[in-house]
C-alpha cells in the first residue's frame, strides 16, 4: 500500500515508517525536519511540510491508500511537570 505517515519523526512515527518499510510498503514520511527521521529506504519518500499548512497536507495524502497520524506535542512538556 501507499501510505503516508504524520508525526514521523516521533517516537511512534518513526516505528510506524520503520515497521511500513519492512513490511513493503511505500511510505511517504511528512516532516517539519526530515533529518531527523534519519531513515533512508528505496521504498521512502520524504515531504517537508507542518500540519498547519493544509496545501502541503492536501497534497501528501493526495494518491495515498493510507494516511498514519501520530502527532504529539513533544516529550518535554511531561520532564517539566
Ligand atoms: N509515546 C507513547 O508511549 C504514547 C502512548 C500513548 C499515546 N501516545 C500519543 O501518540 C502520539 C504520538 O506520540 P509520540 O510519543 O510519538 O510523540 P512525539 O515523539 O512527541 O512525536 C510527535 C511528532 O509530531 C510531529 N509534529 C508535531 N507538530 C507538528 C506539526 N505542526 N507539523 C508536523 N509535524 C508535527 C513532531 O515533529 P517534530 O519532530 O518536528 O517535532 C513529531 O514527529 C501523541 O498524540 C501521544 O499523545 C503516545
Amino acid at each position: 500500500m501507499k501510505l503516508v505517515i504524520f508525526g514521523s519523526t516521533g517516537s511512534i512515527g518513526r516505528q510506524f515508517v520503520k515497521q511500513a518499510l519492512e513490511q513493503g510498503h511505500s511510505v511517504t514520511a511528512f516532516a517539519r525536519n526530515p533529518a531527523k527521521l534519519a531513515i533512508e529506504h528505496p521504498n521512502l519518500n520524504i515531504v517537508r511540510g507542518d500540519v498547519m499548512d493544509l496545501s502541503a497536507v492536501e497534497k501528501a495524502v493526495a494518491g495515498q491508500d493510507g494516511v498514519m497520524c501520530v502527532l504529539g506535542a513533544g516529550n518535554n512538556k511531561y520532564l517539566s511537570q
